[in-house]
């Protein structure tokens, strides 16, 4: 009989569910967005179902919507003072545990959500880890100040293209009303300082490399030998 590898979906499942276990009774969580963060939402639901109390923030109305439907008790960020962790997925993550993330256009209240955890945990499938980031970078920018933005990327060395709609003509508009400008540079060489640079641009929102939470980040692998643990 052969037996087939894991699926990629099969890896997702493993980290999110992994993820799950560090919840604990009583704290409040970040609720990231994405097909893995989806994995940990359906196990953190059975775990409510079991008793498990717990509160979550969304960073998404799409992770809202699932978590309502799933069951999962909803705040705010005005309501609590720290989240105990947040639950998120990336697009990339490197060796120094630099993330790239907005991929689904929620970079924004991802990293709110992030910078308010106490701890980061990133959960994705293999395919994810790279030596060095080489994006695109979303970044969410203001309608008002797209072309403004775009050029700056392009005086910096980079490209932006509009992100469109997949089901809809016209750009994406995010949850808070913006564009996705996603930016492209022949080289990341430094994360941070790229970082930095991209949102001291006037009209930028936030910028989708994530690099000033790795002392608090736990990146969750799901990995066709079983599931590995890293921090940084
Ligand atoms: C959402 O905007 C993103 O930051 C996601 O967290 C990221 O794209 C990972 O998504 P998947 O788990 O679907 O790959």
């Amino acid at each position: 009989m052969d037996v087939q590898p894991p699926s990629a979906l099969d890896l997702k499942r493993a980290a999110g569910f992994k993820a799950v276990n560090l919840v604990e009774d009583g704290m409040n969580i970040g609720l990231g967005t994405g097909s893995t963060v989806h994995f940990a939402l359906e196990r953190l639901a059975e775990r409510v179902h079991e008793g498990l109390h717990i509160k979550g923030v969304p960073t998404s109305l799409h992770t809202e919507f699932l978590a309502r439907r799933l069951g999962i008790p909803l705040t705010t960020l005005d309501e609590v003072d720290l989240l105990n962790l947040a639950i998120d997925g990336a697009d990339q993550v490197d060796q120094s545990g630099y993330l790239i993330k907005g991929r689904g256009a929620a970079l924004t209240r991802e990293k709110c959500v992030a910078d308010a955890s106490k701890f980061l945990i990133i959960v994705v499938s293999e395919e994810k880890l790279t030596d060095r980031l080489s994006g695109p970078i979303p970044v969410e920018v203001l309608p008002f100040a797209r072309g403004h933005v775009a050029r700056a990327i392009r005086r910096m060395g980079g490209t932006a293209v509009l992100r469109e709609g997949a089901d809809r003509d016209g750009p994406v508009i995010t949850d808070n009303g913006n564009f996705i400008l996603d930016c492209t540079f022949p080289s990341i060489a430094d994360p941070p300082v790229l970082e930095e640079a991209i949102e001291q641009i006037p009209g930028v929102i936030s910028c989708g490399l994530f690099t000033a939470f790795t002392k608090k980040t736990v990146v969750i692998v799901g990995q066709s030998s079983g599931v590995e643990v890293r921090s940084f």
